[in-house]
């Protein structure tokens, strides 16, 4: 069984990381740890309360967490991608469950040490909880069993500048921190998650054969489909295919189906300011010791980025269970 905690700013593709989480057999919930990203703190946090009331999970602690970055001014919400609401412009009723009374990094810092090596933490937001946390517990590292991180890119194009990636960009001080420490690290980034595409048909099929679920994951995607199809528009693409990134989930598949990946390691930076900002500086030769004159990547663990991914795998895995959890 892998207990996970997922530290997240829902977020439309959040919601579908948090229901496959819930769905699968091998993965135990610990906990959601709320971050500012797509909407602002109290609109994830909502959401977040609003997705497990939905997916007969309410008895999942929610965690609050930052409201903004370290260190910059936090950016605007993209509300053009994940709705004013941050879950396509539902409106859904206001969740009858509440957050916890304990802080993200508090939540994170604990059960860490409660059951030290047992927890993964995959991070699907901005990563400001998880600076914030191994702040505050600088061996934290050594006592998750990993960190996943959704966010970054290291060959395709960024999705927030031509070099950067929303959540690494969206706090790139604490994406720089948690590159510092040395977990076990993988980063799953737009060179895999753009591989993963939900297409209408795929949605349709949750949408008529996950109960609930399915239809919140449906209903919720309209926004963003509609968002991907007018990028598509917008970039001359003849007949644009109604689809979106599977980003956050495919996150979460690569808990129980990691060979579906194919990683390289190095050495990451993530560039705080200028007109970089938010890029993953990865160093890729420092898996073979060679040591460049810049100081800036000297010590940095090395981190596993994916690169490669069996799409459909990961598509049919995250579809299977959550009509198979269904069904049960
Ligand atoms: O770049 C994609 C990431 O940014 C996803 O986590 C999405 O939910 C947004 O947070
Ligand atoms: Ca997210």
């Amino acid at each position: 069984m892998h207990k996970i905690i997922i530290d997240t700013d829902p977020g439309i593709d959040d919601a579908q990381a948090i229901a496959f989480a819930i769905a699968h057999p091998k993965i135990d919930l610990l906990g959601l740890s709320t971050v500012f990203g797509n909407a602002d703190i109290d609109n994830t946090s909502r959401n977040a309360l609003k997705l497990l009331e939905i997916f007969a999970r309410p008895d999942i602690p929610v965690v609050k967490g930052a409201s903004k970055p370290l260190v910059q001014k936090r950016l605007p919400a993209p509300d053009f991608v994940h709705g004013v609401d941050g879950l396509g412009n539902l409106n859904l009723d206001k969740p009858t469950i509440n957050v916890a009374n304990e802080r993200a990094a508090d939540f994170i810092v604990r059960m860490a040490n409660e059951q030290p090596g047992e927890i993964t933490v995959v991070a699907v937001g901005p990563l400001t909880n998880i600076a914030l946390a191994v702040g505050q517990d600088p061996t934290l590292a050594s006592k998750l069993k990993q960190l996943i991180v959704m966010g970054g890119t290291v060959q395709q194009a960024g999705n927030v500048s031509p070099l950067a990636e929303a959540n690494f960009l969206g706090d790139p001080h604490a994406a720089d921190i948690v590159c510092a420490h040395d977990w076990p690290l993988k980063i799953i980034g737009l060179d895999v998650t753009l591989e993963v595409m939900l297409s209408d048909e795929h949605l349709a099929c949750l949408r008529d054969n996950a109960g609930q679920t399915g239809k919140l994951i449906w209903d919720s995607s309209r926004f963003y489909v509609d968002f991907y199809t007018a990028d598509q528009n917008q970039a001359g693409v003849e007949s644009p295919v109604r689809q979106c990134a599977m980003h956050d989930a495919s996150a979460v598949v690569c808990v129980v189906e990691e060979s579906a990946f194919e990683f390289i390691s190095g050495g990451a930076r993530v560039i705080p300011e200028g007109m970089a900002i938010g890029q993953l500086a990865l160093n890729q030769k420092a898996s073979s010791g060679i040591e460049y004159a810049v100081p800036h990547w000297q010590s940095r663990p090395l981190v596993q980025a994916a690169m490669r991914v069996d799409a459909d795998r990961v598509r049919n895995t995250f579809l299977n269970t959550l009509i198979n959890h269904a069904l049960s």
